[in-house]
């Protein structure tokens, strides 16, 4: 028996199969090359298709061709006759031949081009907004229908939540894997936790668009409230917002983004998965290294947990993690229903029961409809108020107002709503600021994490419509409570009453 020469041992299917695979990725991904220098801006998956996917089957195909040999040689040695498949004699003299050259040579370079145009929109589709945020509709729809009404509303769901390269491909597709299972299975928590462990880092992220060494400066806020008197009279609070990054090399510590400043290092230990509780914080000036070591001296880190627990490097999320999913309180949401018009505020008591009927719990979205319909309309029948068809009229569309407002906030079958997933930024339904600034925290040395009314903002007018107390001093007027609660609001956070309700 004649020894076979290397290149008759891959006369066999399973060597031919996987240089077929493998002449055909290295074409598709030529091709996806072309599209990828060629196109402006391309996408986190789009890299990991090609540099990752491809390549993939390009060397599984390549594989098949030794494995293929080896199968041959082996029979070979049981002392088999190798058949005597050779390649096809192709003689383009002869009509019948030419024909199927040509339909051969035509079909593959039609099947290549489909397929690379194909993978090109598979992986386009995944990385779309409809694909994270409708495909899996019921259970993204409180994230979706939050992030359309967002400042972030054209940003895709994969900017904040995929970084680019191949870790973290991995990652996305090992727990998107899981995340499928746990959807078809219905065994996904409600409501779904928030991933800030897995969240793409922040830096990274919100630093593509906006950077901190941006000097912020300060920013103008009128913050504007229905009251639940009869009248949902309004009360309003201007005021300037220092978010300035500050120049800690200058000794200036002016403003907000002081904390994101390059210069300046703030790293944290929460005691919780959620961050609301942060007992230990640490300083560092990059310019100077001097450190400083801030604890809650009421509770302070027990030591274990120093030790056990993460230590956070301070970023955007830290304060902004509701950057696109914001789930508006009943209270903020008709504030806002009644300020756009979908509200009537001239309703007595208007804002009261907006509110109630808002915050009341429903099983399901339909049951929340009658339900807000009923409980209002019930109020008005007992006094007579809709005996007026205009009034009625009034009564009708503030019901849809509020029923718009739920519906654009409150999840039911998800379990999602404002309570569920607190907000960094500010003090007033949520801990935020004072998770660090509520003046219990302390060095060594007595400095204290400031809690001045004054080192965040300044109150530059306040009151109601036609009664507004204005700063003539230019150093912010102190806070006034709109209704009487003595000096409640220096001892207590405003958290601690107002939660997103009636207080
Ligand atoms: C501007 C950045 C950004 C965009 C765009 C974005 N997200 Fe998020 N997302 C976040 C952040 C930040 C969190 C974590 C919130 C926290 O820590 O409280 C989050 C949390 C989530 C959560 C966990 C539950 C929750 O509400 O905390 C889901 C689910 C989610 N996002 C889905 C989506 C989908 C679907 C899209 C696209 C329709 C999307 N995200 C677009 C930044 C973003
Ligand atoms: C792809 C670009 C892009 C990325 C990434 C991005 N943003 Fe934005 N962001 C914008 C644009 C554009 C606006 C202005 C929207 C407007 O004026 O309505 C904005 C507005 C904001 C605002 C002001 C919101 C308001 O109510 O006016 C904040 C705060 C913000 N972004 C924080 C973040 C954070 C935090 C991240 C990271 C998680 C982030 N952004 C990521 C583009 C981006
Ligand atoms: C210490 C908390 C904190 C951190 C950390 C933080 N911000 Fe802010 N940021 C604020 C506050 C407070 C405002 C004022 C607006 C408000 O109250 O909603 C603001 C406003 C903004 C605005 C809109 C106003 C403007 O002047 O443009 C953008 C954009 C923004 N931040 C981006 C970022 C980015 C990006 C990062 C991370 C690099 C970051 N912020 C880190 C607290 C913070
Ligand atoms: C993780 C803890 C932490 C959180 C959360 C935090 N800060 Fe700070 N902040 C600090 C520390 C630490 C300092 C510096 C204290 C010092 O060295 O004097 C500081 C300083 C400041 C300063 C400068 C104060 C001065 O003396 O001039 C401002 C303004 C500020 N923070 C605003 C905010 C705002 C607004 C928020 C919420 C959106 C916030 N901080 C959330 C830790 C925090
Ligand atoms: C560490 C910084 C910081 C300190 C200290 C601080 N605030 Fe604020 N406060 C904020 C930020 C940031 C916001 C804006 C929140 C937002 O954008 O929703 C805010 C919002 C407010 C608002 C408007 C809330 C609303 O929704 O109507 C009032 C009023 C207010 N603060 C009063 C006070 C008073 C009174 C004190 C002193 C007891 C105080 N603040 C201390 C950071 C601070
Ligand atoms: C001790 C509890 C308590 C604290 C602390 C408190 N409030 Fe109030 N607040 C109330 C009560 C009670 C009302 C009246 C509600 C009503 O009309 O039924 C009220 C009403 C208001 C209103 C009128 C509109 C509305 O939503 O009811 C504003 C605005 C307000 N508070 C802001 C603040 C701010 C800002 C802080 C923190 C600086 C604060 N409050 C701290 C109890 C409190």
């Amino acid at each position: 028996m004649e020894k076979p020469r290397l290149p008759r041992l891959t006369y066999n299917w399973i060597s031919s199969l996987g240089a077929f695979v493998a002449i055909s990725m290295a074409l598709v991904i030529i091709v996806m090359l072309i599209i990828n220098f060629t196109m402006e801006q391309t996408s986190a998956y789009f890299g990991i298709f090609l540099y990752m996917v491809l390549p993939g089957i390009l060397i599984g195909g390549l594989l098949l061709i030794p494995i293929g040999m080896y199968r041959q040689w082996r029979r070979w040695k049981r002392g088999e006759e190798l058949s005597a498949n050779r390649w096809p004699l192709v003689d383009l003299n002869r009509p019948g031949h030419r024909n199927a050259t040509i339909i051969f040579v035509v079909g593959t370079v039609l099947f290549l081009t489909i397929s690379a145009v194909g993978s090109y929109q598979a992986f386009h589709y995944s990385e779309s907004v409809q694909f994270c945020g409708e495909t899996c509709h019921d259970v993204m729809e409180p994230q979706y229908t939050a992030y359309q009404q967002s400042p972030h509303a054209r940003v895709a769901c994969v900017e904040c939540h995929v970084g680019t390269g191949a870790s973290w491909y991995a990652k996305s597709k090992l727990s998107g894997a899981y995340q499928v299972y746990a959807v078809m299975a219905d065994v996904f928590p409600r409501p779904i936790p928030t991933p800030i462990a897995d969240l793409r880092p922040a830096r990274e992220t919100c630093e593509e668009c906006h950077w901190p060494e941006k000097t912020y400066g300060a920013e103008m806020r009128s913050f504007l409230h229905h009251q639940y008197d009869d009248s949902s009279s309004i009360w309003t609070t201007e005021m300037l917002i220092k978010t300035d990054t500050g120049e800690p090399h200058k000794g200036q510590k002016a403003g907000i983004h002081w904390h994101i400043n390059p210069d300046i290092q703030i790293e944290y230990i929460a005691r919780d998965r959620g961050r609301q509780d942060i007992p230990w914080v640490r300083v560092t000036d990059k310019t100077t290294g001097t450190v400083t070591l801030y604890e809650n001296e009421d509770e302070p880190l027990e030591t274990a947990q120093l030790d056990s627990l993460e230590k956070r490097v301070m970023d955007c999320i830290d304060c902004h993690n509701r950057p696109s999913h914001v789930y508006r309180s009943p209270d903020f949401a008709v504030d806002r229903a009644i300020q756009s018009g979908f509200i009537d505020a001239s309703l007595p008591a208007i804002k009261r029961l907006a509110v109630e009927a808002m915050a009341k719990e429903y099983a399901t979205k339909d049951e929340a409809r009658t339900g807000i319909a009923s409980s209002i309309t019930e109020f008005y029948q007992e006094s007579g108020l809709l005996n007026d068809p205009e009034k009625r009229k009034a009564v009708e569309q503030s019901i849809s107002g509020v029923q718009l407002a739920y519906s654009q906030n409150i999840f039911p079958e998800m379990k999602v709503q404002w309570s569920a997933y607190p907000v960094n930024i500010g003090h007033f339904n949520d801990i935020g600021c004072m998770r660090c600034h509520s003046g219990t925290h302390k060095s060594s040395a007595g400095a204290v994490i400031t809690h001045d009314c004054n080192a965040c903002h300044t109150i530059t007018a306040q009151g109601m419509p036609g009664q507004m107390m204005r700063d003539s001093t230019g150093l912010g007027l102190e806070f006034k409570h709109p209704v009487d609660i003595d000096e409640a609001w220096r001892e207590m956070g405003c958290y601690e009453c107002h939660s997103g309700v009636q207080p």
